[in-house]
């Protein structure tokens, strides 16, 4: 192995590895088309109940995790939010939100495969954890600047507080402390790289995500 793949920092890897997936994401035609302000809030209640599984799945194995010595230092409270995307939701669909959510196939195949690394590889599921988090506290707040914007919520308010993390008061020195926590995983080289692919894994999963949403909302223009 060449050296100074060593000394790269496993923060700088996991970003590297994903980086040309993220580009895919961010012009995804359903993410370009939500944030140009073409889709109507009933894609972005849509998207939101897509992500209603995905962190159901995340938070809902948090406790059994904690304790791990992988897995375990990730889990800080103060990223959890299946709360807000529940009062999200509650704007969104109304009181009865609940009745009438449903997974898409993708979303399903995602949150099946985040609650598997949860059970049986720790370190897989940092790589769920990263995918989704680190996201949400950078571009989630272009997200919520043009979901506030193009559907008139409340700034920072009922249906976007999922992008509002009212716990952390820095978010860029949440970052920071979140790569130094990537950087000390007590993993070798092997293991490290299974991480980076399980990474590149969950961007497909969100990839396919976004497909199906695009399917199920296209634009008639
Ligand atoms: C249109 C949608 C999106 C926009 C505008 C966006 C924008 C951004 C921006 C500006 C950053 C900060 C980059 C930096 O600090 O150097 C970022 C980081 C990140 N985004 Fe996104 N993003 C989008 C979608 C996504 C999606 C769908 C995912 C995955 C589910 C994702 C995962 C990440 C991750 C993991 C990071 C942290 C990279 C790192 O510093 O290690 N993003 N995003």
């Amino acid at each position: 192995m060449d050296a100074s793949a060593t000394v790269t920092p496993f923060s700088t890897l996991i970003r590297t590895a994903s980086h040309q997936q993220h580009t895919e994401a961010e012009n995804s035609s359903f993410m370009s088309d939500l944030l140009g302000g073409r889709l109507g809030v009933e894609a972005y209640a849509r998207y939101t109940e897509q992500l209603w599984f995905v962190y159901r799945a995340l938070e809902g194995a948090a406790a059994a995790l904690a304790d791990d010595p992988v897995a375990g230092p990730f889990i800080r409270p103060e990223l959890f939010r299946t709360a807000e995307l529940e009062r999200d939701l509650a704007h969104l669909r109304g009181a009865d939100w609940r009745a009438g959510l449903s997974p898409l196939p993708a979303t399903e195949a995602y949150a099946d495969r985040v609650e598997e690394c949860a059970r049986t590889w720790s370190a897989g599921y940092i790589a769920h954890h990263y995918t989704r988090y680190l996201g949400d506290l950078s571009g989630g707040q272009i997200i919520r600047d043009r979901a506030e914007r193009t559907w008139g919520f409340a700034r920072k308010g009922d249906g976007v507080r999922f992008y509002v993390f009212e716990a952390i008061d820095n978010p860029a020195a949440f970052k920071r402390g979140y790569r130094e926590l990537l950087d000390g995983i007590d993993a070798d080289d092997l293991e490290k790289q299974r991480v980076i692919d399980e990474c590149k894994r969950a961007f497909d999963y969100n990839g396919a995500v976004f497909r199906e949403l695009g399917s199920e909302f296209p634009l008639s223009a």
